[in-house]
């Protein structure tokens, strides 16, 4: 598809992967909406790009927001669903607290709301692209993801499934698969012990500029995914009983999760522990 004039929604615009792909567009000369909870940072956009972006400042995690915002976008060309929310802890200590019914909010029910609000004037026009973030997270298992594993499993397949859905409609579904990147998430990353040096010596750490671009160039050529970093993220796709096996073996050398961890929401949307480790991540770079 060509980017030039379309017309681009990004969530999660305010930061990291979101923030850069919102750039990556307005810079190959599409017009964007940027969507996230906080204003002043989204503004920092329309200062870079001036008339190409617009800003609409919504709390996903809140049912029925992501219906609104896809209403007041008006027709789009290319969706970009980024937004994404943190929960860490064990099954029994998160269970179905609303903290985790939030994170899904953000990261099922969000994307979903936009897709159904959104595709119906992509098929009508016949051109169009969704693209899904999710992570190589929905492959592997590690103690205390389970609730974030999961909401990227199954946003994962839902992608795949909407691309049997489109064929011949003009509009493509792109999945984008990121293994670690340079971003305050992974920042809220580190709260969890071992996980976030794991991944980066068997998957290395990507940036997020460079994720963009690659997210641009796989719309631009209607691509079904991208892996980044490119060869290591696949390879943990195709075979992910290799990385499964190197964490057993790293969880049990490591002796398991602290007894103090074990009882508790280690990493929650919104909790100050989680926006601590975040801020001191962002700051440190
Ligand atoms: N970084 C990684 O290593 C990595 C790896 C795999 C997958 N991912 C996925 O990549 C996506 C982007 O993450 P990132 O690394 O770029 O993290 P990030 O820098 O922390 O950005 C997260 C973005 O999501 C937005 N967001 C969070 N909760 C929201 C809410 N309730 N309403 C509206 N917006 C909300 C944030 O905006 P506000 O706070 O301003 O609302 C922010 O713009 C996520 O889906 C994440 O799961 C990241």
């Amino acid at each position: 598809m060509e980017i030039e004039g379309r017309r681009v929604l990004v969530t999660g615009a305010s930061s990291g992967i979101g923030r850069e792909t919102a750039r990556a567009f307005a810079a190959a000369g599409a017009e964007v909406v940027a969507v996230a909870r906080r204003a002043e940072r989204l503004a920092a956009l329309v200062d870079e790009f001036g008339g190409m972006v617009s800003v609409i400042t919504a709390d996903l995690g809140e049912p029925g927001a992501a219906a609104r915002v896809a209403e007041r976008a008006g027709p789009v060309d290319v969706l970009v669903n980024s937004a994404g929310s943190e929960t860490g802890g064990t099954a029994w200590a998160v269970g179905d607290r609303a903290e985790a019914r939030r994170m899904f909010e953000v990261d099922w029910w969000a994307p979903l709301a936009m897709i159904a609000a959104l595709v119906p004037g992509m098929r009508e026009r016949r051109a169009g692209a969704v693209v899904n973030v999710t992570s190589i997270r929905q492959v592997l298992a590690w103690p205390s993801l389970g609730h974030s594993s999961a909401a990227k499993a199954a946003l994962a397949q839902l992608t795949s499934t909407l691309r049997l859905e489109l064929p011949g409609s003009g509009v493509s579904a792109i999945e984008v698969i990121p293994g670690p990147v340079d971003t305050p998430a992974l920042g809220a990353s580190t709260l969890l012990p071992g996980f976030v040096e794991l991944l980066d010596e068997m998957l290395g750490t990507g940036t997020a500029a460079e994720l963009a671009g690659l997210i641009v160039h796989a719309v631009q050529g209607d691509h079904e995914r991208v892996f980044y970093p490119a060869e290591t993220v696949e390879h943990a796709y195709r075979h992910p009983m290799e990385l499964r096996a190197a964490i057993t073996d790293a969880v049990r050398e490591g002796g398991g999760l602290p007894d103090d961890l074990a009882d508790t929401l280690v990493v929650g949307p919104d909790s100050p522990i989680t926006a601590d480790a975040k801020a001191a991540w962002e700051h440190a770079r």
